[in-house]
């Protein structure tokens, strides 16, 4: 089969790669229709998650129709239109049975804080994603569902990762009626967020981000205030002032680690490693948030992190929740909303390539060029 494989930091190709083959009673392999490539991959192929090892395949933003199922298998059927949530998880363990199936403690032998996640490093379990054209789904039984007629393929893909972490950031807010919700970043997890937060109660929605292009997105799709922070001198200050200087109720980071607007975090978090990467979203968060508020954090961090202002957080008295967010748990609420037509997520995707393009695609999406903001990678396309 033709596989995504990282040769290194920026370097994709395809390769051939063996199918891969049930290896436990209930694995299932399914054939890859659409993938689409993350924010999170980004900092893969930017090669800063630790334990991304060369050959690997990255990728756990996927649907696809089961063709083959291991002999415990009793949920799925080969040819079944499935969606996988980007979380590889047991679903009996001590985690899982309250819901954490992102902290799954069956399935990553290399940590104990995160569990399994398709194409995610070593660090997240070692396991192959779906930017192939096939892949191997552990615990079939408990991981994918059967995808309802009526849902389109774009809509279920956004599902397993995008939409369902940006409505799982909205969530951790806590929102409360006519609370003011700002969210930093406008890039698919951002976008998803700033539009569940009206499906929350918010009062009003302010998203930031420095390009453009996406800032217009989130005017048009979660029908947002935007601010662009490289035209403030302090977004913090331009922030107070938006909000009657108290500050917003809410703040959503789904910015992570690889934050630019500060050239001394960027330089020795990104680019010298002299830190986990740069805390700047997350103290523009911690800062901008009033006394009292609540900060979720959606973006992405290494093991280890930087110069985080956590006494501040402290002083403000903030309540500071954050998980990688477990994706099915959100599905039966995503699904009603996206049948009322409250929310169609296939609305921030702006490219559609072939597998064989996929190198292209990383590289406009690290790069933000042509206006990306969402790739979908479309295996069937040929
Ligand atoms: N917690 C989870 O389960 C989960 C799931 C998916 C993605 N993520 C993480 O969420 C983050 C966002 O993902 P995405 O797919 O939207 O990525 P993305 O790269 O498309 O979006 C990030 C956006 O942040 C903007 N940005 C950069 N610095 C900023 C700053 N200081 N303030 C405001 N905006 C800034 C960028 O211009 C970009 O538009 C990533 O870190 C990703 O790893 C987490
Ligand atoms: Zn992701
Ligand atoms: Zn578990």
């Amino acid at each position: 089969m033709k596989a995504m494989v990282y040769r290194g930091p920026y370097k994709i190709r395809i390769e051939e790669k063996d199918i891969p083959r049930i290896e436990h009673p209930n694995d299932a392999i399914i054939r890859v229709t659409k993938a689409a490539i993350c924010g999170s991959d980004l900092h893969l192929y930017h090669g800063l998650m630790p334990d991304t090892r060369v050959g690997t395949t990255f990728g756990h933003e996927f649907i696809g129709v089961v063709h083959e199922v291991g002999p415990s298998v009793e949920n799925l059927a080969v040819g079944d239109r499935v969606m996988v949530p980007f979380n590889i998880y047991c679903g009996s363990c001590y985690f899982c049975a309250r819901g954490l199936y992102s902290n799954c403690h069956n399935v990553n032998p290399n940590a104990t804080a995160v569990g399994g996640i398709y194409g995610y490093s070593h660090t997240c379990g070692g396991y192959d994603g779906g930017q192939a054209e096939y892949v191997r789904v552990p615990f079939a039984d408990v991981g994918p569902s059967i995808i309802p007629d009526w849902l389109d393929d774009e809509d279920a893909l956004l599902m397993t990762d995008a939409l369902a972490t940006g409505y799982f950031g909205a969530q951790l807010g806590d929102i409360r009626h006519g609370d003011t919700v700002a969210v930093f970043g406008a890039g698919p997890v951002g976008l998803c967020a700033a539009k569940s937060a009206w499906l929350m109660g918010a009062g009003r929605v302010i998203v930031i981000d420095h390009l453009e292009y996406r800032l217009a997105k989130a005017r048009e799709f979660a029908h947002a205030e935007t601010i662009d922070f490289a035209e403030h001198d302090d977004i913090v200050v331009t922030m107070k002032r938006a909000t009657d200087n108290l500050g917003a109720d809410v703040v959503i980071d789904a910015v992570g680690a690889e934050a630019d607007g500060n050239f001394t975090q960027h330089l020795t978090g990104s680019k010298l490693k002299l830190q986990g990467g740069s805390p700047i979203a997350l103290n523009w968060a911690i800062d901008s948030v009033r006394k009292g508020g609540t900060v979720s954090v959606m973006g992405a961090y290494g093991p280890i992190f930087s110069a985080v202002k956590f006494g501040d957080a402290v002083n403000k008295g903030l309540t500071l929740r954050m998980n990688q967010c477990p994706a099915k748990r959100q599905w039966p609420r995503l699904l009603e909303h996206i049948r009322n037509g409250y929310l169609t997520p296939s609305d921030i995707v702006t490219h559609r390539l072939p597998l064989e393009a996929i190198g292209e695609g990383y590289h406009m999406f690290s790069a933000k060029l042509d206006g990306c903001i969402k790739t979908i990678i479309t295996m069937d396309a040929a």
